[in-house]
């Protein structure tokens, strides 16, 4: 793209100020900086005048969950399809490690946080290690998709490759990026994070089945026989991954996907409910729950919007395929965003600037017929490091990890 060309698709989308110290630019930037007006999709700007669209929601009614003596009861024939499926390739796991983790305030990816006290405990470690548990026990390796982004993908695969994969087979684990989206202020004009280039931020964890379609990690995935794909979030450190229970109860009740949840420790607990819309398998985010849906109870009397999930999904990859360029809600996100600012000096906010554009995974559930929601036991599956102090934070992950034992 030439500067014409540039300067032409910015105007068409009110973006002229990128261009704003092309002058001063070296050639190497100038390319740099075309190149990137070409690849951005300024479209997902407009989304910030109607930002509130994605809480308008269907009809709202419960869905039941699987529950704990339920799965206990059926346990052992659980783990048997589960652990057979795994055994004959069938199941991966997708590390979703893509986001920035501004709220822990580190600047290396998340995983690389060491929750240790005596010993040197990284997040990506706790995660291997559960996963090699099943490894164990299955007797064969589960094959391991790590999405990063444009922002921590050298600094997340250097990591992982001097730990030793903390274990993991080196050949059972493929890395890919997701994309980015550009940020912009409260304006919706993009700001610039270097005169050459644009603010850009993660696009989510919803886009990362086309990411990794578009990576040719997918097809890969599907040749090798990978029928189901357990997508999970970097930061809860006591989570099971490809746990056999689980993926035999998705299986056994020949669900399309299923979704670990926990009951909610209080009814406007910041975390987004299982429920049906319009007689689909939903997810309603915390900040969307009405008083109404909150404080509703179910034909038994209990709280009919009662579990939460924990970003712990199984996908049937057929099922994925079908959805796979179904474009998803776009959440518009404030944020903290790095920038320049008047005078072309770099600025790290202290508070939201402006805002980020996401997909977000809890909205393929919708797309899809069936969900199985399961209950884990919270105390044992549920310790999310999302803040350094206070709640689902690094003190908080520490005490969970103490009471099931793990040495840190
Ligand atoms: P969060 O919603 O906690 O976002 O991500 P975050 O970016 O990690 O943290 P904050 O909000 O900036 O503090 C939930 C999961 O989704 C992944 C994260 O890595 C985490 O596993 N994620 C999030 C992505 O992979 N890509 C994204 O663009 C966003």
């Amino acid at each position: 793209m030439n500067y014409e060309q540039a300067a032409e698709k910015l105007a068409r989308f009110g973006q002229e100020h990128v261009l704003k110290y092309y002058e001063e630019l070296t050639e190497q930037q100038k390319e740099a900086l075309l190149t990137q007006i070409e690849g951005t999709d300024f479209s997902v700007l407009s989304h910030i005048e109607n930002k509130n669209d994605s809480s308008i929601r269907g009809k709202i009614t419960p869905l039941s969950s699987m529950q704990l003596p339920q799965i206990r009861e059926k346990e052992a024939e659980f783990r048997a399809i589960g652990l057979e499926a795994i055994k004959r390739g069938k199941v991966g796991a997708v590390l979703l490690a893509g986001g920035m983790g501004t709220r822990l305030g580190s600047d290396d990816p998340k995983g690389m946080y060491n929750i240790g006290i005596t010993r040197k405990v990284y997040i990506f470690q706790r995660l291997i290690e559960n996963l090699l548990t099943v490894v164990k026990e299955a007797g064969s390796y589960i094959p391991l998709y790590v999405m990063t982004s444009d922002k921590n993908h050298e600094a997340t695969v250097k990591f992982l490759k001097e730990n030793d994969y903390f274990g993991y087979k080196e050949d059972m684990i493929t890395f890919f990026m997701q994309d980015m989206a550009p940020a912009c202020d409260y304006e919706g004009k993009v700001y610039l994070e270097e005169k050459w280039k644009i603010s850009t931020s993660p696009n989510g964890n919803g886009g990362w089945y086309s990411s990794m379609h578009k990576w040719g990690v997918a097809q890969k995935a599907i040749e090798d026989g990978v029928e189901w794909m357990n997508v999970f979030a970097v930061d809860n450190v006591l989570q099971r991954i490809a746990d056999p229970c689980f993926v035999g109860a998705v299986i056994a009740g020949q669900c399309v996907s299923g979704a670990k949840v926990v009951k909610k420790c209080a009814p406007d607990e910041k975390i987004g409910v299982i429920c049906l819309e319009d007689g689909r398998p939903s997810i309603v985010e915390y900040y969307e729950l009405t008083e109404e849906l909150m404080n509703a109870r179910d034909q038994n009397g209990d709280p009919a919007y009662y579990f939460g999930v924990i970003l712990n999904y199984l996908f049937k990859v057929e099922d994925l395929e079908k959805i796979r360029e179904k474009r998803l809600p776009l959440h518009v996100v404030e944020k903290k965003i790095p920038c320049l600012d008047s005078e072309g000096k770099k600025v790290k906010p202290e508070s939201p600037n402006g805002y980020k554009f996401e997909q977000l995974v809890l909205d393929m559930i919708h797309e899809l017929d069936s969900c199985l929601s399961f209950e884990v036991e919270r105390e044992k599956e549920f310790a999310p490091v999302k803040n350094k102090t206070g709640i689902d934070s690094v003190e908080s992950a520490r005490a969970l990890c103490e009471k099931n034992g793990i040495l840190l």
